[in-house]
Protein backbone atom coordinates (compact mmCIF):
# COMPACT_ATOMS: atom_id res chain seq x y z
CA UNK A 1 0.00 0.00 0.00
CA UNK A 2 1.25 3.74 -0.74
CA UNK A 3 1.37 5.77 2.32
CA UNK A 4 0.69 9.33 2.49
CA UNK A 5 2.86 10.33 5.07
CA UNK A 6 3.28 14.01 5.77
CA UNK A 7 6.45 15.35 5.84
CA UNK A 8 8.13 18.73 7.08
CA UNK A 9 8.79 19.75 3.69
CA UNK A 10 5.44 19.15 2.46
CA UNK A 11 4.19 21.12 5.54
CA UNK A 12 6.37 24.24 4.61
CA UNK A 13 5.33 23.98 0.99
CA UNK A 14 1.84 23.59 1.75
CA UNK A 15 1.87 27.16 4.39
CA UNK A 16 3.82 28.80 1.15
CA UNK A 17 0.75 27.55 -1.14
CA UNK A 18 -2.09 28.65 1.56
CA UNK A 19 -0.03 32.51 2.04
CA UNK A 20 0.48 32.66 -1.86
CA UNK A 21 -3.46 31.94 -2.88
CA UNK A 22 -4.61 34.03 0.19
CA UNK A 23 -2.64 36.77 -1.62
CA UNK A 24 -3.63 35.87 -4.78
CA UNK A 25 -7.39 36.18 -3.47
CA UNK A 26 -6.55 39.36 -2.30
CA UNK A 27 -8.14 37.82 1.24
CA UNK A 28 -4.89 39.42 3.17
CA UNK A 29 -3.32 42.21 0.86
CA UNK A 30 0.49 41.53 -0.54
CA UNK A 31 1.42 45.23 1.20
CA UNK A 32 -0.74 45.02 4.12
CA UNK A 33 -1.39 47.65 6.62
CA UNK A 34 -1.80 44.76 9.12
CA UNK A 35 -3.82 46.31 11.41
CA UNK A 36 -6.34 47.42 9.09
CA UNK A 37 -6.41 43.78 8.08
CA UNK A 38 -6.66 42.58 11.49
CA UNK A 39 -9.50 45.34 12.65
CA UNK A 40 -11.67 43.88 9.47
CA UNK A 41 -11.68 40.79 11.05
CA UNK A 42 -12.53 41.70 14.02
CA UNK A 43 -15.58 43.60 12.39
CA UNK A 44 -16.53 40.46 10.95
CA UNK A 45 -15.84 38.47 13.33
CA UNK A 46 -19.12 36.04 13.12
CA UNK A 47 -19.92 34.76 16.90
CA UNK A 48 -23.77 34.00 16.68
CA UNK A 49 -22.91 30.66 18.69
CA UNK A 50 -24.42 28.77 16.24
CA UNK A 51 -23.46 25.76 14.49
CA UNK A 52 -21.18 23.92 17.29
CA UNK A 53 -22.19 20.95 15.50
CA UNK A 54 -22.86 20.51 12.13
CA UNK A 55 -26.47 22.12 11.31
CA UNK A 56 -28.74 18.73 10.58
CA UNK A 57 -32.85 18.97 8.90
CA UNK A 58 -33.97 19.25 5.23
CA UNK A 59 -34.05 21.56 2.30
CA UNK A 60 -36.22 21.66 -0.99
CA UNK A 61 -34.25 21.63 -3.38
CA UNK A 62 -32.50 18.52 -4.33
CA UNK A 63 -36.63 16.90 -4.93
CA UNK A 64 -38.70 19.86 -5.70
CA UNK A 65 -36.60 22.14 -7.40
CA UNK A 66 -38.65 25.18 -7.86
CA UNK A 67 -41.87 23.15 -7.27
CA UNK A 68 -42.28 24.07 -3.64
CA UNK A 69 -45.37 25.65 -1.69
CA UNK A 70 -46.32 25.71 1.86
CA UNK A 71 -48.44 22.61 1.88
CA UNK A 72 -45.19 20.89 1.00
CA UNK A 73 -43.03 22.72 3.93
CA UNK A 74 -46.03 22.19 6.67
CA UNK A 75 -46.19 18.72 5.43
CA UNK A 76 -42.68 18.05 5.73
CA UNK A 77 -42.38 19.65 9.38
CA UNK A 78 -45.48 17.00 10.04
CA UNK A 79 -43.04 14.55 8.77
CA UNK A 80 -40.13 15.12 10.17
CA UNK A 81 -41.83 14.87 13.82
CA UNK A 82 -44.13 11.90 12.59
CA UNK A 83 -40.82 10.00 11.74
CA UNK A 84 -39.17 10.47 14.66
CA UNK A 85 -36.16 12.43 12.37
CA UNK A 86 -36.79 15.59 14.85
CA UNK A 87 -35.59 13.80 17.64
CA UNK A 88 -32.54 13.09 16.43
CA UNK A 89 -31.51 16.55 15.40
CA UNK A 90 -33.07 17.01 12.47
CA UNK A 91 -34.66 20.02 13.05
CA UNK A 92 -34.17 22.78 10.27
CA UNK A 93 -36.79 22.78 7.95
CA UNK A 94 -34.78 24.91 4.70
CA UNK A 95 -36.87 26.63 2.19
CA UNK A 96 -34.79 27.06 -0.77
CA UNK A 97 -35.03 29.18 -4.06
CA UNK A 98 -38.30 30.13 -5.70
CA UNK A 99 -40.42 31.24 -2.79
CA UNK A 100 -41.00 34.57 -3.28
CA UNK A 101 -42.23 37.10 -5.70
CA UNK A 102 -40.18 38.30 -8.74
CA UNK A 103 -40.59 42.07 -7.38
CA UNK A 104 -40.25 43.37 -4.25
CA UNK A 105 -43.41 45.67 -2.35
CA UNK A 106 -43.50 49.53 -2.86
CA UNK A 107 -40.94 49.71 0.16
CA UNK A 108 -38.57 47.42 -1.40
CA UNK A 109 -39.44 44.33 0.87
CA UNK A 110 -39.44 41.20 -0.35
CA UNK A 111 -42.55 39.16 -0.48
CA UNK A 112 -43.72 35.70 -0.53
CA UNK A 113 -45.05 34.75 -3.69
CA UNK A 114 -48.98 34.68 -3.34
CA UNK A 115 -49.91 31.69 -5.48
CA UNK A 116 -47.48 29.17 -3.70
CA UNK A 117 -47.52 30.65 -0.35
CA UNK A 118 -50.49 32.67 0.68
CA UNK A 119 -50.60 32.45 4.05
CA UNK A 120 -46.86 34.12 3.95
CA UNK A 121 -43.83 33.40 5.91
CA UNK A 122 -44.30 34.19 9.10
CA UNK A 123 -47.23 32.31 9.44
CA UNK A 124 -44.69 29.30 8.33
CA UNK A 125 -42.06 29.80 10.64
CA UNK A 126 -44.91 29.96 13.66
CA UNK A 127 -46.36 26.46 12.00
CA UNK A 128 -42.67 24.91 12.05
CA UNK A 129 -41.39 26.91 15.25
CA UNK A 130 -44.34 25.22 17.01
CA UNK A 131 -43.61 21.51 16.11
CA UNK A 132 -40.04 22.62 17.75
CA UNK A 133 -38.56 23.13 14.44
CA UNK A 134 -36.30 26.05 12.76
CA UNK A 135 -37.43 27.41 9.53
CA UNK A 136 -34.30 28.11 7.22
CA UNK A 137 -34.90 30.58 3.69
CA UNK A 138 -32.89 31.10 0.75
CA UNK A 139 -31.48 34.00 -1.02
CA UNK A 140 -28.47 35.51 -3.08
CA UNK A 141 -25.56 37.82 -3.22
CA UNK A 142 -26.39 39.23 -6.42
CA UNK A 143 -29.47 40.53 -8.02
CA UNK A 144 -31.25 37.76 -8.67
CA UNK A 145 -31.69 34.12 -7.61
CA UNK A 146 -30.38 31.48 -9.59
CA UNK A 147 -34.21 30.51 -10.52
CA UNK A 148 -34.11 34.01 -12.00
CA UNK A 149 -37.23 33.74 -10.15
CA UNK A 150 -37.15 36.13 -7.46
CA UNK A 151 -34.63 38.82 -6.57
CA UNK A 152 -31.71 38.30 -5.01
CA UNK A 153 -30.17 40.67 -1.46
CA UNK A 154 -27.55 42.17 -3.24
CA UNK A 155 -28.01 45.71 -2.00
CA UNK A 156 -31.09 45.00 -0.16
CA UNK A 157 -28.65 43.05 2.85
CA UNK A 158 -29.95 45.26 5.78
CA UNK A 159 -33.17 45.37 4.82
CA UNK A 160 -33.74 41.76 3.78
CA UNK A 161 -31.89 40.13 7.38
CA UNK A 162 -34.23 42.82 9.56
CA UNK A 163 -36.97 40.76 7.13
CA UNK A 164 -35.86 37.72 7.72
CA UNK A 165 -35.34 38.39 11.45
CA UNK A 166 -39.22 39.82 11.61
CA UNK A 167 -40.69 36.63 10.14
CA UNK A 168 -38.60 34.03 13.18
CA UNK A 169 -36.02 32.98 10.43
CA UNK A 170 -33.43 30.57 11.64
CA UNK A 171 -30.51 30.02 8.92
CA UNK A 172 -30.41 31.74 5.37
CA UNK A 173 -28.59 29.98 2.58
CA UNK A 174 -27.03 32.50 0.47
CA UNK A 175 -26.49 31.62 -3.08
CA UNK A 176 -24.18 33.45 -5.74
CA UNK A 177 -26.13 33.74 -9.27
CA UNK A 178 -26.52 36.88 -11.02
CA UNK A 179 -24.04 39.21 -8.87
CA UNK A 180 -22.07 42.20 -9.55
CA UNK A 181 -18.87 40.44 -10.47
CA UNK A 182 -17.64 41.68 -7.48
CA UNK A 183 -16.04 38.75 -5.19
CA UNK A 184 -17.72 36.88 -2.17
CA UNK A 185 -15.06 38.04 0.15
CA UNK A 186 -16.78 41.49 -0.55
CA UNK A 187 -20.69 40.43 -0.88
CA UNK A 188 -20.89 37.80 1.39
CA UNK A 189 -19.77 39.51 4.75
CA UNK A 190 -22.14 42.43 3.56
CA UNK A 191 -24.80 40.26 4.86
CA UNK A 192 -22.97 38.71 8.06
CA UNK A 193 -23.11 42.07 9.31
CA UNK A 194 -27.06 42.35 8.57
CA UNK A 195 -27.58 39.58 9.85
CA UNK A 196 -25.44 39.95 13.30
CA UNK A 197 -27.55 43.21 13.49
CA UNK A 198 -31.05 41.75 12.60
CA UNK A 199 -31.99 40.99 16.96
CA UNK A 200 -32.15 37.18 16.15
CA UNK A 201 -29.74 34.56 15.91
CA UNK A 202 -29.39 33.08 12.39
CA UNK A 203 -27.26 30.29 11.12
CA UNK A 204 -25.68 31.84 7.82
CA UNK A 205 -24.58 29.04 5.49
CA UNK A 206 -22.44 30.65 2.10
CA UNK A 207 -23.28 28.80 -0.95
CA UNK A 208 -20.20 29.90 -3.45
CA UNK A 209 -20.26 26.77 -4.80
CA UNK A 210 -16.34 26.67 -3.48
CA UNK A 211 -15.24 29.50 -5.99
CA UNK A 212 -13.21 31.19 -4.03
CA UNK A 213 -11.99 28.68 -1.30
CA UNK A 214 -14.68 30.10 0.79
CA UNK A 215 -12.95 27.33 3.51
CA UNK A 216 -9.58 29.70 4.20
CA UNK A 217 -12.26 32.98 4.71
CA UNK A 218 -15.50 31.25 5.44
CA UNK A 219 -15.21 31.00 9.01
CA UNK A 220 -15.54 34.79 10.07
CA UNK A 221 -18.57 35.08 7.38
CA UNK A 222 -20.65 32.10 8.66
CA UNK A 223 -21.40 29.25 9.87
CA UNK A 224 -20.80 26.65 6.71
CA UNK A 225 -19.83 26.62 3.35
CA UNK A 226 -20.22 25.10 0.24
CA UNK A 227 -16.91 23.63 -0.96
CA UNK A 228 -18.22 22.42 -4.16
CA UNK A 229 -20.73 23.03 -6.96
CA UNK A 230 -23.86 21.52 -6.89
CA UNK A 231 -24.05 17.64 -6.33
CA UNK A 232 -26.21 15.90 -8.40
CA UNK A 233 -28.33 11.90 -7.35
CA UNK A 234 -25.38 9.58 -8.36
CA UNK A 235 -22.56 7.98 -7.59
CA UNK A 236 -19.93 9.98 -9.29
CA UNK A 237 -21.58 13.50 -8.55
CA UNK A 238 -21.66 12.45 -4.29
CA UNK A 239 -17.81 10.41 -4.26
CA UNK A 240 -16.75 13.66 -6.11
CA UNK A 241 -17.83 15.83 -4.21
CA UNK A 242 -16.85 14.47 -0.56
CA UNK A 243 -13.09 14.42 -2.31
CA UNK A 244 -13.21 17.68 -3.19
CA UNK A 245 -14.59 18.65 -0.03
CA UNK A 246 -12.04 16.48 1.97
CA UNK A 247 -9.34 18.87 0.73
CA UNK A 248 -10.06 21.27 3.69
CA UNK A 249 -11.02 19.10 6.83
CA UNK A 250 -7.96 21.15 8.43
CA UNK A 251 -10.31 23.95 7.72
CA UNK A 252 -13.68 23.27 9.68
CA UNK A 253 -14.51 23.41 13.43
CA UNK A 254 -17.40 24.04 15.70
CA UNK A 255 -19.13 27.52 14.57
CA UNK A 256 -18.29 26.46 10.77
CA UNK A 257 -18.04 23.88 8.94
CA UNK A 258 -17.26 22.63 5.14
CA UNK A 259 -20.33 21.68 3.09
CA UNK A 260 -20.08 19.07 0.28
CA UNK A 261 -23.74 19.97 -0.56
CA UNK A 262 -26.90 18.53 0.33
CA UNK A 263 -27.71 15.06 0.60
CA UNK A 264 -29.26 12.89 -1.91
CA UNK A 265 -30.33 9.86 -0.29
CA UNK A 266 -33.75 8.38 -0.70
CA UNK A 267 -34.17 10.41 -4.37
CA UNK A 268 -33.72 6.79 -6.02
CA UNK A 269 -30.44 7.39 -8.13
CA UNK A 270 -28.12 5.46 -6.23
CA UNK A 271 -28.31 1.91 -4.91
CA UNK A 272 -28.68 1.06 -0.75
CA UNK A 273 -25.16 0.51 -0.26
CA UNK A 274 -23.88 4.20 -2.28
CA UNK A 275 -26.58 5.82 -0.45
CA UNK A 276 -25.01 4.08 2.84
CA UNK A 277 -21.17 5.34 1.65
CA UNK A 278 -23.12 8.77 0.80
CA UNK A 279 -24.18 9.16 4.46
CA UNK A 280 -21.27 7.55 5.95
CA UNK A 281 -18.89 9.86 4.42
CA UNK A 282 -20.96 13.22 5.24
CA UNK A 283 -20.98 12.49 8.73
CA UNK A 284 -17.50 11.53 8.95
CA UNK A 285 -16.43 14.60 7.34
CA UNK A 286 -19.08 16.72 9.58
CA UNK A 287 -21.00 17.99 6.55
CA UNK A 288 -24.77 19.57 7.85
CA UNK A 289 -26.75 17.01 7.31
CA UNK A 290 -29.31 17.91 5.07
CA UNK A 291 -32.08 15.59 3.79
CA UNK A 292 -32.91 15.97 0.29
CA UNK A 293 -35.63 13.65 -0.56
CA UNK A 294 -39.25 13.65 -0.03
CA UNK A 295 -39.68 12.55 3.75
CA UNK A 296 -43.46 12.32 3.85
CA UNK A 297 -42.93 9.54 1.09
CA UNK A 298 -39.28 7.59 2.05
CA UNK A 299 -38.97 3.33 2.29
CA UNK A 300 -38.30 1.38 5.01
CA UNK A 301 -34.49 1.18 3.52
CA UNK A 302 -33.96 5.06 3.22
CA UNK A 303 -35.45 5.61 7.21
CA UNK A 304 -33.30 3.25 8.06
CA UNK A 305 -30.14 4.82 6.63
CA UNK A 306 -30.82 8.54 7.74
CA UNK A 307 -31.95 7.74 11.34
CA UNK A 308 -28.53 5.65 12.25
CA UNK A 309 -28.31 7.15 15.41
CA UNK A 310 -24.38 6.11 15.65
CA UNK A 311 -23.31 7.32 12.48
CA UNK A 312 -25.54 10.55 13.08
CA UNK A 313 -23.21 10.54 16.83
CA UNK A 314 -19.75 10.47 14.55
CA UNK A 315 -21.12 13.47 12.52
CA UNK A 316 -22.45 15.14 15.88
CA UNK A 317 -19.52 14.72 18.04
CA UNK A 318 -18.49 17.27 20.58
CA UNK A 319 -14.75 17.23 19.24
CA UNK A 320 -15.80 18.65 15.61
CA UNK A 321 -12.60 17.42 13.74
CA UNK A 322 -13.54 16.25 10.01
CA UNK A 323 -12.30 13.04 9.22
CA UNK A 324 -9.67 12.68 6.15
CA UNK A 325 -8.30 9.86 3.96
CA UNK A 326 -5.58 8.78 5.49
CA UNK A 327 -4.66 5.88 2.75
CA UNK A 328 -5.31 5.57 -0.73
CA UNK A 329 -4.61 2.31 -2.57
CA UNK A 330 -6.40 2.41 -6.34
CA UNK A 331 -10.59 2.38 -5.00
CA UNK A 332 -9.92 1.37 -2.06
CA UNK A 333 -9.24 4.04 0.64
CA UNK A 334 -9.36 4.57 4.35
CA UNK A 335 -11.05 7.74 5.76
CA UNK A 336 -10.41 8.22 9.57
CA UNK A 337 -10.84 11.01 12.32
CA UNK A 338 -10.62 11.61 15.78
CA UNK A 339 -13.73 11.51 18.07
CA UNK A 340 -13.88 12.70 21.65
CA UNK A 341 -13.04 10.21 24.84
CA UNK A 342 -9.35 9.04 22.27
CA UNK A 343 -12.32 7.50 19.64
CA UNK A 344 -11.69 7.35 16.41
CA UNK A 345 -14.01 7.08 13.26
CA UNK A 346 -12.88 5.13 10.92
CA UNK A 347 -15.02 4.53 6.98
CA UNK A 348 -13.02 1.74 4.80
CA UNK A 349 -14.25 2.53 1.31
CA UNK A 350 -14.41 0.85 -1.73
CA UNK A 351 -15.07 3.02 -4.77
CA UNK A 352 -14.37 -0.11 -7.08
CA UNK A 353 -16.53 -2.63 -9.12
CA UNK A 354 -14.87 -5.50 -7.20
CA UNK A 355 -15.16 -6.87 -3.78
CA UNK A 356 -11.74 -6.02 -1.85
CA UNK A 357 -9.98 -6.67 1.57
CA UNK A 358 -8.90 -3.25 3.33
CA UNK A 359 -6.80 -2.89 5.80
CA UNK A 360 -6.96 0.12 8.89
CA UNK A 361 -3.14 -0.18 10.38
CA UNK A 362 -3.37 1.96 13.71
CA UNK A 363 -0.30 3.98 12.32
CA UNK A 364 -2.60 5.08 9.47
CA UNK A 365 -5.66 6.43 12.17
CA UNK A 366 -3.21 8.12 14.65
CA UNK A 367 -3.57 5.15 17.30
CA UNK A 368 -0.37 4.44 19.61
CA UNK A 369 1.44 1.17 18.62
CA UNK A 370 -0.09 -2.20 20.59
CA UNK A 371 -3.22 -0.41 21.71
CA UNK A 372 -5.82 -3.19 22.49
CA UNK A 373 -8.55 -1.55 20.72
CA UNK A 374 -12.77 -2.06 20.80
CA UNK A 375 -14.42 -1.67 17.26
CA UNK A 376 -17.99 -0.97 17.37
CA UNK A 377 -19.47 -1.87 13.33
CA UNK A 378 -22.13 1.18 12.87
CA UNK A 379 -24.20 -0.58 10.10
CA UNK A 380 -24.41 -3.71 11.44
CA UNK A 381 -25.17 -1.88 15.37
CA UNK A 382 -22.72 -4.39 16.76
CA UNK A 383 -19.39 -4.79 18.67
CA UNK A 384 -16.87 -7.19 17.35
CA UNK A 385 -16.59 -9.62 19.53
CA UNK A 386 -12.72 -9.59 19.52
CA UNK A 387 -10.37 -7.11 20.17
CA UNK A 388 -7.43 -5.99 17.72
CA UNK A 389 -4.47 -4.97 18.21
CA UNK A 390 -2.31 -3.24 15.36
CA UNK A 391 -4.90 -3.01 12.89
CA UNK A 392 -8.36 -4.10 11.43
CA UNK A 393 -9.70 -5.62 8.44
CA UNK A 394 -12.75 -6.34 6.70
CA UNK A 395 -14.06 -7.20 2.83
CA UNK A 396 -15.80 -4.87 1.75
CA UNK A 397 -18.16 -4.72 -1.80
CA UNK A 398 -18.23 -2.57 -4.45
CA UNK A 399 -19.65 0.23 -3.95
CA UNK A 400 -19.81 -0.17 -0.98
CA UNK A 401 -18.05 0.82 2.91
CA UNK A 402 -17.82 -0.08 6.47
CA UNK A 403 -17.95 2.15 9.06
CA UNK A 404 -16.42 1.93 12.97
CA UNK A 405 -15.70 3.67 16.16
CA UNK A 406 -12.75 2.65 17.94
CA UNK A 407 -11.82 2.66 21.33
CA UNK A 408 -8.89 1.61 22.89
CA UNK A 409 -9.51 -0.07 26.15
CA UNK A 410 -7.62 -1.50 28.96
C1 LIG B 1 -27.56 26.75 -6.77
C2 LIG B 1 -27.27 26.12 -5.41
C3 LIG B 1 -28.29 25.02 -5.19
C4 LIG B 1 -29.68 25.62 -5.20
C5 LIG B 1 -29.91 26.37 -6.50
C6 LIG B 1 -31.21 27.14 -6.49
O1 LIG B 1 -26.65 27.74 -7.03
O2 LIG B 1 -25.97 25.61 -5.41
O3 LIG B 1 -28.03 24.35 -3.97
O4 LIG B 1 -29.82 26.49 -4.11
O5 LIG B 1 -28.86 27.30 -6.76
O6 LIG B 1 -31.43 27.83 -7.68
Amino acid sequence: MEERRVGYYEILLVMVLVTLLHISLNIVPASANFSDEVEQHRRNLLANGLGTTPPMGWNSWNHFNCQINEKIIRETADALVSTGLSKLGYNYVNIDDCWAELNRDDKGNLVAKKSTFPSGIKALADYVHSKGLKLGIYSDAGYFTCSNKMPGSLGHEFQDAKTFASWGIDYLKYDNCNNDGSKPTVRYPVMTRALMNAGRPIFFSLCEWGDMHPALWGARVGNSWRTTNDINDSWDSMISRADMNEVYADLAKPGGWNDPDMLEVGNGGMTKDEYIVHFSLWAISKAPLLLGCDIRNMSKEIVEIITNKEVIAVNQDSLGVQAKKVRMEGDQEIWAGPLSGYRVAVVLLNRGPLRNAITANWDDLGIPPKSVVQARDLWQHQTLKKVFVDKLSATVDPHSCKMYVLKPVG
